[in-house]
């Protein structure tokens, strides 16, 4: 009985031995060695080659085989060896290391088709004997021949390559099989230890080949074919790939030898990478050009081609040429059910959320054009203006009580000698003089000034950052009936047909007269009053029939003469109301805080 080094170490490449019988058959002579690290063909995996090297002969092994427990060294003599001899045995180690890469390849392979395809087992596998490397299956793989399919395949199993599972080959009874629950795809002796491989934490697989001791040593397996052969389906393989990019490193220049060994690093960094994220299928634009980008990883590869000199530029081009056709490929081939899982392509596409014109500018938007139509002009002047425009110009000059009525934030900046300070406007009346002036002081003037104003006030119907919208017309000859008249048209064609408007005597400083306005209650229609279950009821909105918006009156000609217009020739009026205040009365809305328009209330806003 030889006994089976190479089942305890796969990587022995050389061991004593005894020799304890040639056998001649012919010209064909065998050798039989008390243990032997020759491997003999079997379980898909062929045969060591090697030499057994004695005091006076050699022997080079060409095939190794095993019979009835005796390991059978075949091959061709050289002087002369002879049983009881002590011999150094010696096997061609790259050609078992591509063997033991082609053997675990295929358990992986198996593993990664029983992760796919539940219930499936691999019933036989050719690991280097035949011509063409493959696991032949017990199930139907008609599903998996198509490229993606395949494609597929080769994910899974470079998802089990690159986890780093340790390879472990032990020697176990039956009973211990069926208690790990190990499919066995053949009958197998019940009465003797069996070996089994556990690759990580998978269900072992009966074996009794050479295997790497980890899968982080393996050569990337591709996918060759899936095809039927016999009635049975068979997946094809191949591992040779990175075993000939090595061996090309081998034959460069030192400092190539290096940035070849890079190269190949980086590239087997980059597809390990491309399997982690096959998973991550939301993002396939973000990962295509993560690796096929401008700056992509492919790009940072190629980018190394300089450091290659000219002797192996071929070599290497082909070696990148390559990696683009595999990240390509695996791009390309992302498998159909998992696209299925990622989007339904028959489902409508998400609308993009579309905002609106907040309703306070809406509103400045509509003020706008009702004056527009009768010949004003929109004119914007500044929300932070010296004192001058603010009140001086407007007949309260420094330390006039009327002033305190404003509430009035001051900028802490330089005082202008003539200006005055800086302050935040607390009404567009600030619109006045300065439009006179961007007039040269010549009427006729017909401006509305919509802007922002600030006071310090804060409550429901107040807030520190507030808008008006002023008017102002100078002419020769306008009267309060022109005032009123404008003021009518504005409240028909903002609150609709039948709303009239009010004055109320008033004091401002920049007016005389000056009036309070009030528009007409659209609840009750102006009488205070409606009709409820219980009989008439005052109206609860106005409770007067009318709502105040603003203020209004004739320029005061002290005004009209900051402006440097002649009040003795002139005259004009102006108004100026809250558009908050304006827009809340409006019919249908009921909004008794004007602080939410202010509030970043995404809810209350997408009502309007
Ligand atoms: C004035 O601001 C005068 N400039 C209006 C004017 C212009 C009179 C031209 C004569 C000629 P008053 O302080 O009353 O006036 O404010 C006018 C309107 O602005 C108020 O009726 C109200 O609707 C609005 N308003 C005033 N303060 C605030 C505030 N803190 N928050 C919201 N709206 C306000």
């Amino acid at each position: 009985m030889t006994n089976l080094l190479y089942m305890q170490d796969a990587y022995l490449q050389e061991a004593s031995a005894s020799i304890e019988e040639l056998a001649e058959n012919g010209e064909e002579k065998a050798i039989i060695l008390d243990q032997t690290i020759f491997y003999p063909q079997g379980g898909g995996q062929p045969a060591d080659h090697g030499t057994i090297v004695g005091p006076h002969g050699s022997f080079e092994v060409t095939h190794v085989s095993y019979n009835g427990g005796n390991v059978l060294h075949k091959g061709k003599m050289t002087g002369e060896l002879k049983a009881g001899e002590t011999v150094q045995l010696r096997i061609d180690w790259p050609r078992r290391w591509q063997h033991m890469q082609q053997h675990t390849a295929g358990h992986i392979l198996d593993q990664a088709m029983k992760n796919l395809v539940p219930g499936i087992h691999g019933i036989d596998g050719d690991h280097g004997i035949g011509k063409r490397l493959s696991v032949t299956f017990d199930g139907d793989l008609s599903a998996w021949i198509s490229p993606a399919k395949k494609a597929e395949i080769a994910v899974e199993i470079e998802k089990i390559r690159t986890m780093h599972l340790p390879v472990k080959a032990e020697m176990v009874s039956y009973d211990e099989i069926v208690r790990r629950g190990v499919h066995l795809p053949f009958d197998l002796p019940k009465d003797k230890p069996l070996r089994i491989l556990q690759i990580g934490e998978f269900l072992a697989m009966p074996d009794g080949g050479t295997h790497v001791s980890n899968t982080k040593e393996l050569w990337p397996i591709e996918i060759t074919d899936v095809v039927q052969k016999d009635g049975k389906w068979q997946v094809r393989y191949q591992v040779s790939e990175e075993s000939l990019n090595k061996e090309a490193a081998k034959t460069l220049p030192h400092n190539s030898t290096s940035e070849m060994d890079q190269l190949i690093e980086l590239r087997a960094a980059i597809k390990k990478e491309l399997t982690e994220l096959q998973d991550i299928y939301d993002s396939e634009l973000e990962k295509r050009n993560k690796f096929l980008g401008k700056k992509g990883r492919f790009n940072q590869v190629a980018q190394m081609m300089k450091n290659i000199d000219d002797e192996h530029k071929k070599e290497a081009g082909q070696l990148i040429n390559q990696f683009k056709s595999d990240l390509e490929a695996a791009l390309n081939n992302i498998p159909d059910e998992k696209l299925a899982a990622w989007v339904d392509l028959t489902l409508p596409g998400t609308p993009p959320k579309v905002g609106h014109v907040h309703p306070i500018s809406q509103a400045m938007n509509e003020i706008t054009g009702i004056f527009e139509r009768v010949g004003f002009t929109r004119v914007r002047y500044p929300e932070v203006d010296w004192d001058y425009y603010v009140f001086e110009s407007l007949n309260m000059p420094p330390d006039h009580p009327a002033r305190d009525e404003w509430e009035t934030f001051f900028v802490d900046a330089p005082i202008h000698k003539k200006l005055g300070k800086v302050v935040l406007t607390t009404h567009t009346s600030n619109g006045q003089v300065r439009e006179m002036e961007r007039l040269n002081s010549k009427p006729p003037i017909r401006m509305i000034n919509i802007a922002r104003c600030y006071r310090r006030q804060q409550d429901a119907t107040h807030t520190q950052m507030f808008h008006q919208f002023e008017g102002l017309v100078v002419d020769k000859g306008i009267t309060i009936q022109n005032l009123k008249g404008t003021l009518d048209y504005f409240a028909e064609q903002f609150y609709g047909p039948g709303t009239k408007s009010r004055i109320r005597p008033f004091h401002f400083q920049f007016t005389e007269p000056s009036f309070e306005v009030d528009f007409s209650c659209h609840i009750c229609k102006g009488t205070g009053f409606i009709e409820g279950p219980e009989g008439k009821q005052k109206c609860k909105l106005c409770k007067s029939g009318w709502h105040e918006v603003g203020g209004a009156g004739m320029v005061h000609p002290n005004v009209l003469k900051y402006g440097g217009i002649d009040p003795e020739v002139y005259t004009g009026f102006a108004f100026g109301w809250g558009i908050e205040r304006t827009y809340t009365l409006r019919e249908g809305l009921n909004i008794d805080d004007i602080r939410l328009f202010y509030s970043g209330d995404l809810p209350f806003l997408e009502q309007f």
